[in-house]
């Protein structure tokens, strides 16, 4: 990121990825230069104090385009989203808020001349068609869920407005990202999450997609450096641009389930797989991230271990300071 981007805005602020990559951006910009945007307040006091917040619908863009002028924001992260599982449970609210609210969020980046825009993406835009072991970076996108279609909307759109109109928008196609300070929000791979609170809680955990499903991961801290280094990257260098194939570990539940069992011997995994599990079997199992890695440098840190051993490390903690809620 360059010396003159200093007024930066975060939308989806409360959500699971959008709070903690807040906490990061108000450590380094300055927690007044960092305002949270989302229709719902945010979960953390301290992440309340640190900073300006903004009630703020991405589907509207007169508000939108309000904000971004009373706040003279030159740089958007744009997390708002609805995800895979509530997808498929309200596809309308999926594509209005995917769709239009990304629209809104470009439009806005092209009239007011934003210096930047980060915009996810997801494993959701590969297909049962998609070769699902070592995923290519340009591959078939052909995805089956409303959540995946909105995702490679997303992508073509920001090649669009970086092509078409000079606007700087990056973004990675984050695998599921597991993390313990705010709950997943509606995804096919918020098993991996609640694996963790559930196993220090009550030793004991009922999945919802079968014990052999593979699907790419990546702890929180990753994710975070991730979004940061491909925001600071020499724009220069990059031959993608809203799309990057992103990787950092794979498993199955019954493979995090055995890494559990190393630090909480008695845990017990059952599996009852429901509607999440078509949606887990169209994805990939495995990325390559190739793009990433000779672009902008991308490389991960944790594996499953390592994750493991600092989930249950933070979990059990908070869980003997009576604070473990999920
Ligand atoms: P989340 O569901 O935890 O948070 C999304 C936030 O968006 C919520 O706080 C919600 O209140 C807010 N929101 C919903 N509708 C809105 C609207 N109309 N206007 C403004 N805010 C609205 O999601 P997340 O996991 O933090 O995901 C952030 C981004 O990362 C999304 O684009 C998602 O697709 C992508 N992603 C996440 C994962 C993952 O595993 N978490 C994986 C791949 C991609
Ligand atoms: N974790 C997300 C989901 O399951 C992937 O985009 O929806």
């Amino acid at each position: 990121m360059t010396d003159t981007m200093k007024r930066i805005m975060v939308t989806g602020a409360a959500g699971q990825i959008g709070s903690e990559l807040l906490k990061v951006l108000r450590k380094k910009y300055g927690g007044d230069n960092v305002l949270a945007a989302d229709i719902q307040n945010l979960p953390d006091p301290e992440l309340r104090e640190s900073g300006p917040f903004e009630f703020c619908d991405v589907t509207k863009r007169d508000v939108l385009e309000a904000i971004v002028r009373r706040h003279d924001i030159d740089t958007i992260y744009h997390l708002a989203a609805i995800l895979s599982a509530n997808g498929e449970k309200n596809p309308r609210l999926a594509w209005d808020v995917n769709i239009n609210g990304t629209y809104n969020i470009l439009e806005t980046a092209r009239d007011h001349h934003l210096i930047r825009v980060y915009i996810p993406s997801s494993i959701a835009a590969f297909g049962p068609e998609t070769p699902r072991e070592a995923t290519p970076q340009e591959t078939i996108l052909r995805p089956k869920t409303i959540y995946g279609v909105t995702k490679v909307a997303g992508e073509l759109l920001a090649d669009y407005y970086v092509q078409r109109y000079n606007v700087d928008v990056r973004g990675s196609r984050f695998p599921g990202i597991i993390s313990h300070e705010t709950p997943p929000g509606g995804g096919t791979t918020d098993y991996a999450v609640a694996i963790f609170y559930e196993a220090v809680k009550a030793k004991r955990y009922t999945c919802f997609l079968r014990a052999d499903t593979r699907l790419p991961m990546m702890y929180m801290p990753d994710c975070l450096k991730s979004v940061m280094d491909l925001m600071e990257a020499d724009f220069s260098r990059l031959r993608h641009h809203a799309d990057f194939n992103l990787a950092a570990m794979s498993f199955t539940p019954a493979e995090l389930a055995a890494e559990i069992r190393k630090h909480i011997p008695d845990f017990a995994c059952e599996y009852l797989p429901d509607f999440r599990q078509a949606i887990a079997d169209s994805w990939p199992m495995s990325i390559d991230d190739a793009a990433a890695r000779e672009e902008w440098g991308w490389k991960p840190d944790y594996d499953l271990a390592a994750m493991t051993k600092d989930m249950l490390t933070v979990l059990t903690r908070r869980q003997a300071e009576g604070r473990l809620n999920y």
